[in-house]
C-alpha cells in the first residue's frame, strides 16, 4: 500500500464508507477532497469511468478516525473493524499499485527538506519566500507534478485509427444530444451520465490529438448542431489545456527562468490535473445548454434575427450558468459556461468581468468557444480560414485572450490548423494531417489537383519545402464547388 503521512491509494471497488476522501474527484461538490464516504458516495465513484484509483486520508491519530466513523454511523467500534479489514483485503493489491505508483513518484516528490535544492534546480528564488509560502510552494510543485503524470498517462493511452475514432466521436454527439435532454430536464443522472461521457473522451482524444482535431471538422451533423460545436469546443479545450501545462511545466523546469511566489501560483494556475481537464471538458459540453431548451432543433443554418432571438443570445450564457446551477456540481465549472464570452480585458458579456474574476477554466473556454465559432459554420456569424482566424486572434482580437493559452493552440495545431485545406505552390489541394516537430506548419496530405479531380495516390508534403510551399488558404464553400465528395479524402 502506497503510504506517506497524508493519505494511501487504493482501487475504487475496494473503497468502503467512512474513507475521507484525499483529492477532488469529478465535476461534483460533493466528491471533493475531505469528502467522507457513504455508500452512495462510493457507487458514484465507481461508476465513473477512467477513475480505478483513489487517494484516501490515512488515519494520523485516533481522534481523526473517530470523527469519521461518528459522521458515518455513530459506531466506532464498528467502523474500526471495517478499516482494519479493509486495509487487510488491500493490502496484496495494492502493494503491487504501490510499487508502480511509488516509482512514478520517486523522481518527483517534494518535501519541505529537500524544497531548497530543488528550488535551486529550477531557480525558485526562496529567499523572498516566507514561510507559509515555503509550505505552499511544495504543494504547488507536488500538484504540477502529478499534473504532468496523469497527462503523460492520457497520453500513453492507446492509439485508436482514425475511422474507429471518428465513429467513436459521432456515437458521442448523439450520447452529448441526449443528455442534453436529461439535463434541461433537471436530472441529476444526466450530470454523471456527461462526466463518464467526457472521461472517456478525454481517454480517446487525448491519446490522439492530431487526428481528433482533424476529425472534428468532418462530424457533420447538421440537426445536432449544439452537441456538436459543444463537442469541437471540448477538444479545443482538451488539446490546449494539455500543451498549456507542457509550457507551464517547462517554465518551472527551465532555471534560466527566476521565479517568485507570485510566478508560481501562475504557474500552478495554468496547469491542468486530470480532474480539472474533466472539468474544463465539461463546462466545454454545457456551455450553451439554454440554446437546447429555447432552439431543440437549431441546426447552423439557422437565422436568429428577431428581436427575442437577439434577447436569447445576450442572455444565454447567465440562462445556462442557471440551468447548471440546480445541480450538484463544483461551483467553478459553473462559473466558467456563466463566464464563456468574457475575454481578459473585460470587452466580454455577460457581465464583462476581467481576468482576475475568472474561473480556473474559463480562459480556456472562451479561447476555445471564439476559435471554434469563427472557424465553424454557425448561426451567429460567417466563418473564417482556420489560418486566418488565428491570425486574428494573434492581431485584432490578442488583448482578449491570454497569451499562453494562445501559445498553447498554436502548439498544439499550428498555425494552419489541423484539418485545414490549401493549394499548394504544385497545384496539388489538400489538407493539414499532423504537426512537424518545430514548426509551425503541419504536414500536408495532397488530395486532389486544383480543379478538384480526385489523386490516384494521396502523399503527405511538407509545406516547409520549395515546391510544397501552400500557395492558398481553401475554405469549405470553395472545396464544395470544386469537388462535393471532397471530405471523404480525409479519413484515408
Ligand atoms: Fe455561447
Ligand atoms: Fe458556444
Amino acid at each position: 500500500m502506497l503510504q506517506n503521512s497524508t493519505f494511501i491509494v487504493i482501487e475504487v471497488n475496494k473503497l468502503k464508507e467512512g474513507s475521507i476522501l484525499a483529492e477532488d474527484i469529478g465535476v461534483y461538490d460533493s466528491l471533493k477532497a475531505g469528502t467522507i464516504l457513504t455508500t452512495s458516495l462510493i457507487k458514484t465513484i465507481q461508476s465513473i469511468n477512467g477513475i480505478d484509483l483513489v487517494k484516501i486520508r490515512s488515519f494520523e491519530n485516533d481522534f481523526e478516525q473517530e470523527e469519521a466513523a461518528k459522521k458515518v454511523n455513530g459506531d466506532k467500534k464498528h467502523y474500526k473493524q471495517k478499516i482494519s479489514d479493509m486495509e487487510e483485503k488491500n493490502l496484496d493489491h495494492a502493494d503491487s499499485i504501490s510499487n508502480k505508483i511509488d516509482k512514478m513518484l520517486a523522481r518527483r516528490k517534494v518535501t519541505i527538506e529537500n524544497v531548497k535544492e530543488v528550488g535551486e534546480d529550477k531557480n525558485i528564488n526562496f529567499d523572498s519566500f516566507d514561510n507559509n509560502e515555503k509550505g505552499e510552494a511544495v504543494k504547488i510543485l507536488n500538484s504540477i507534478e502529478t499534473a504532468m503524470t496523469q497527462i503523460e498517462e492520457i497520453e500513453s493511452k492507446p492509439k485508436i485509427s482514425k475511422e474507429p475514432l471518428l465513429n467513436k466521436m459521432i456515437k458521442k454527439v448523439k450520447d452529448v444530444d441526449d443528455t442534453f435532454l436529461g439535463l434541461i430536464n433537471a436530472r441529476q443522472s444526466a450530470v454523471k451520465n456527461l462526466e463518464n461521457i467526457v472521461s472517456s473522451f478525454i481517454d480517446e482524444t487525448g491519446p490522439n490529438m492530431d487526428s481528433s482535431i482533424l476529425l472534428k471538422d468532418i462530424l457533420m451533423q447538421p440537426e445536432k448542431y449544439l452537441a456538436n460545436h459543444s463537442m469541437n469546443v471540448s477538444i479545443i479545450c482538451v488539446s490546449t489545456a494539455i500543451e498549456l501545462t507542457k509550457i507551464m511545466t517547462n517554465k518551472l523546469n527551465d532555471p534560466s527562468i527566476q521565479k517568485d511566489f507570485h510566478l508560481l501560483k501562475i504557474i500552478k494556475n495554468k496547469t491542468f490535473n486530470r480532474q480539472e481537464i474533466i472539468k474544463l471538458g465539461f463546462a466545454a459540453f454545457v456551455h450553451d445548454i439554454y440554446f437546447k431548451k429555447i432552439y431543440p432543433d437549431m441546426s447552423s443554418d439557422y437565422k436568429l434575427t428577431s428581436l427575442t432571438d437577439q434577447s436569447n443570445v445576450e442572455k444565454h450564457a447567465s440562462e445556462s450558468y442557471h440551468l447548471m446551477k440546480q445541480f450538484e456540481m463544483d461551483y467553478h465549472v459553473n462559473k466558467a459556461v456563466l463566464q464563456h464570452h468574457e475575454s481578459i480585458d473585460g470587452s466580454g458579456f455577460p457581465d464583462g468581468v476581467t481576468e482576475r474574476m475568472f474561473s480556473k477554466y474559463t480562459a480556456i473556454l472562451s479561447f476555445a468557444e471564439r476559435y471554434i465559432t469563427l472557424t465553424h459554420p454557425n448561426p451567429f456569424n460567417s466563418t473564417l480560414h482556420p489560418t486566418t482566424a488565428m491570425k486574428k486572434l494573434l492581431t485584432v482580437e490578442r488583448n482578449k485572450f491570454d497569451t499562453d493559452i494562445l501559445l498553447a493552440f498554436t502548439r498544439s495545431a499550428t498555425m494552419v490548423p489541423i484539418g485545414s485545406w490549401v493549394l499548394m505552390e504544385n497545384g496539388y489541394i489538400g489538407y493539414s494531417t499532423n504537426r512537424i516537430e518545430g514548426s509551425n506548419l503541419p504536414i500536408i496530405r495532397a488530395v486532389m489537383k486544383s480543379t478538384g479531380e480526385k489523386l490516384g495516390t494521396f502523399e503527405n508534403k511538407n509545406p516547409t519545402e520549395p515546391g510544397n510551399r501552400i500557395d492558398k488558404l481553401l475554405q469549405h464553400k470553395d472545396l464544395f464547388l470544386l469537388n462535393k465528395d471532397y471530405q471523404k479524402y480525409v479519413c484515408y
